[in-house]
């Protein structure tokens, strides 16, 4: 059932405010996390060689944990990396992913989770354990987690905006960690690519909606979840990011498009007073 807490309605105040140093250092310490620590026995302590060696003996249908439009995934043998191969669209292959091997990183690339950038866009990256929603075996579990799951996804997206990173969409670059109960987004792509504004939580929103095998019930409960870290963040004095009026816009446009009709209506009363508080 979905239940929505008309309370705090009134107390939303969603006047622009600056993000505070205090939350910027909060942005960066979620990020490193992702900053993996080499060991001595490390992969990327190896030489050159032996390094190409290790991925070219990893590329093989048992090790391929991912594929989307642009790239295949492989996790390194004997290691806690992935590859990502970039698909030589003229060939079976990959594109030239040996004539560089770097390890200086920008915080664009950790954003993705890189640790060594390969040749043509190619790059070796953290290995994160679990599923992309679109290949979860429990799409149920995912609306029992806890709003600080969401909240925790919801706020590297909102990094990497500020970073000039945007979140390609889709359910696939969503991964779903059933043992550790995280949602990690990945794939993003760099801003000046695109024209449009991000919107990080529509793009959260829509990348559940366009997980097909997610039950109505489900997608109804991330929706409260969302809304109530929306409702959240417009109260807080030191939002992470301040919600756009077209972000909580395309928020419950898209819920009307994908959720239940039977609660548009008690819907509809909240967004109009949640909007009616934009200038
Ligand atoms: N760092 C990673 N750890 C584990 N799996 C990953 C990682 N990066 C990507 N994958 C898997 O590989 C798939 C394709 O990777 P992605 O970078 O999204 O390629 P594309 O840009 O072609 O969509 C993802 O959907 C995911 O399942
Ligand atoms: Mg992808």
């Amino acid at each position: 059932m979905l239940k929505i807490n008309l309370s705090n309605i009134n107390n939303i105040v969603p006047k622009a405010r600056i993000i505070s140093n205090k939350f910027k250092t909060l942005l960066h310490s979620q990020l490193d996390q992702d900053i993996f620590v080499k060991s001595k026995k490390d992969l990327l302590q190896s030489s050159r060689e032996e390094i190409f060696k290790a991925i070219d003996t990893s590329i093989k249908d048992e090790n391929l944990i991912g594929e989307g439009s642009e790239a295949k995934v492989y996790k390194i043998q004997s290691s806690e990396y992935v590859v990502r191969l970039i698909k030589n669209e003229n060939t079976d292959g990959f594109v030239d992913y040996k004539n560089s091997l770097s390890f200086l990183i920008s915080s664009r690339d950790k954003i993705n989770h890189v640790v060594a950038k390969l040749g043509e866009g190619c790059s070796i990256m953290e290995y994160l354990p679990g599923e992309n929603l679109c290949k979860c075996k429990c799409p149920r579990e995912l609306a029992g987690l806890s709003k600080s799951v969401y909240y925790d996804l919801y706020k590297k997206i909102c990094y990497a905006k500020a970073n000039g990173m945007v979140f390609d969409v889709s359910p696939s670059n969503i991964i779903y960690d059933s043992d550790k109960k995280t949602l990690t987004p990945i794939d993003f792509i760099r801003k000046k690519r695109f024209t449009e504004e991000t919107l990080p939580l529509s793009d959260i929103f829509l990348s559940f909606s366009l997980y097909l095998l997610l039950p109505q019930q489900s997608l109804n409960k991330i929706f409260n979840i969302l809304l109530k870290i929306a409702k959240s963040e417009i109260n807080s004095k030191h939002p992470i990011h301040k919600i756009s009026k077209k972000d909580m816009t395309e928020f419950f446009r898209l819920y009307k498009t994908y959720c239940a009709t039977e609660f548009f209506q008690s819907i509809d009363k909240i967004e109009k007073e949640i909007l009616g508080k934009y200038k």
